[in-house]
């Protein structure tokens, strides 16, 4: 990294942080509205979006309707959703499917060209919509990173860390971002959206990518806007638990979807136990299968997904991510047993937003997993997360078209670069980071106390201390 600190100054519209769904469906639906979008990675190929194994859920089914889809969601969320909200969002299900296929997103469908509609835990019907089988996620970020590189309103900064938001008398007027190669730019913009996603990253495993970190949450934390039901974080009963001993955090996900197909939850004897924990056994909550899981390993056990019986059943083509990441790990699914942990998934609390996506300060707006809607409540469903980031992204999208212009604007002072790490402190940072991992895996898990949660606040005060004013810029090389 450069030691330069000067800044160079650079004005923008519209600047959309994270190229994940919500980001780049945000910055279409503003074309021709000139938008710049920002990315740490090096490539549009990254976040988590990708890696979404389920699909979208939509009450499109005979039979099904909207009300009965927020039912649904209301039950997961544990009662702590907001009814209204949940609501709106079952409603736009169609619709948002409609956007993707405009998008041009190839849905699976059935020979007579109907969505084949998928049913997963906790939905009372079929009706999540799949792009590839298991391998949704890849699909429609292919189709839609193609339609954002072909639309010349949207310029794309890679590996660029947004590093902080730029406050002036309490409203979002641009930020700061660092450049890989090229040092810090304050870019001056009416309306930022923070589209960064979630922060799987604070855990040892965690289904996400190494980019969620959780940057988005922490810049809007720092420029005072309000964060809502943090504590919210969905663990999946299901990561392929590959090298885990030599430190490897990002786990594949095995899909829910494969207890729906037929695969067993077994421990170390071979033996199944979900049907003495919940009378839909493999099929039970998610949340109550990631604990039922989690006590057999602290325990000394260990755990195990038997896919055999999806082979059997020859639905192993549904399932390509799973079957070459079984591959890729050397096990071969139609003999082995897998073994698995519980992984962070997904972050329901977030960056309090309205019905229009706009968050508490003026000027930022936020969607995706950052944001909370509130939809989601304490748990969210399966396969609402992609539905509610079309949603949210369109209506953030439609929420800057409607803002009144700035007027008279005071010039904006520009801010002064921070440290970043020089050679010799980055082994410092390394360790803070692995200790605040360990820390929030330890207390901050699957299963909390009291006197847990005070011993990581203690020691993240100490590790906040000790980190002192170094910015950690964690952008990939381009
Ligand atoms: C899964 O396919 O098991 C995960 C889907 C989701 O989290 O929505």
């Amino acid at each position: 990294m450069p030691e330069q600190r000067s800044v160079r100054v650079a004005a923008d519209d519209i600047v959309v942080v994270g190229t994940g769904m919500a980001g780049l469906i945000t910055a279409l639906s503003l074309a021709p509205r000139p938008v710049t979008l920002i990315t740490k990675t090096s490539t549009l190929e990254s976040g988590s979006s990708l890696w979404a194994k389920g699909g979208i859920a939509a009450a499109v089914g005979p039979g099904d309707s909207p009300e009965a889809h927020a039912e649904d969601t209301l039950t997961a969320g544990a009662g702590l959703s907001d009814r209204r909200r949940a609501l709106a969002l079952t409603r736009e299900g169609a619709d948002s499917l409609r956007l993707l296929v405009q998008e041009g997103v190839p849905f699976d469908r059935a020979l007579d060209g109907t969505l084949e509609l998928a049913r997963e835990a906790a939905h009372g019907r079929p009706r999540i919509v799949h792009a590839g089988g298991d391998a949704t996620g890849r699909v429609i970020m292919s189709a839609l990173i193609e339609r954002a590189r072909r639309t010349p309103s949207i310029k794309i900064l890679r590996s660029a860390f947004a590093h902080e938001l730029v406050v002036q008398d309490g409203a979002v007027r641009g930020l700061l971002v660092f450049e890989h190669g090229k040092g810090w730019s304050q870019r001056h913009a009416s309306h930022v959206v923070l589209a960064t996603g979630g922060i799987g990253m604070a855990w040892w495993h965690t289904t996400n990518p190494a980019e969620s970190t959780g940057d988005g949450l922490a810049i809007a934390a720092r420029a005072g806007a309000q964060l809502t039901d943090l504590e919210f974080m969905q663990f999946h009963p299901t990561a392929l638990a590959v090298n885990t001993e030599a430190g490897n955090a990002n786990l594949p996900l095995l899909t829910e979807a494969l207890r729906g197909a037929g695969a067993l939850l077994v421990d170390q004897a071979g033996k199944r136990f979900m049907s003495a924990v919940h009378p839909a056994a493999e099929l039970a909550p998610r949340d109550v299968v990631a604990r039922a899981i989690e006590q057999k390993i602290t325990a000394g056990g260990s755990v195990y997904l038997d896919m055999r019986p999806v082979i059997a059943n020859g639905l192993a083509g549904e399932f390509p991510e799973a079957v070459h990441a079984c591959r890729d790990a050397g096990l071969d699914p139609a003999t082995d047993l897998l073994p698995i942990v519980p992984a962070a998934h997904y972050h329901m609390g977030g960056i309090h937003v309205d019905d229009d996506g706009h968050t508490s300060l003026d000027g930022l707006w936020a969607c995706g997993e950052v944001a909370n809607t509130g939809v989601h409540g304490a748990n969210r469903l399966a396969s609402n997360s992609l539905l509610e980031a079309v949603v949210y992204a369109r209506r953030v999208a439609a929420g800057i078209q409607r803002a009144p212009a700035l007027r008279d604007e005071q010039p904006l002072p520009i801010q002064e670069a921070p440290e970043v790490p020089v050679p010799g402190t980055e082994k410092r940072l390394d360790l803070i980071i692995a200790a605040t991992r360990s820390a929030v895996s330890r207390h901050v898990g699957i299963v909390r106390s009291g006197v847990g949660l005070q011993r990581a606040l203690q020691q993240f005060r100490v590790l906040d201390a000790q980190l002192g004013k170094i910015a950690m810029c964690q952008v990939q090389d381009a």
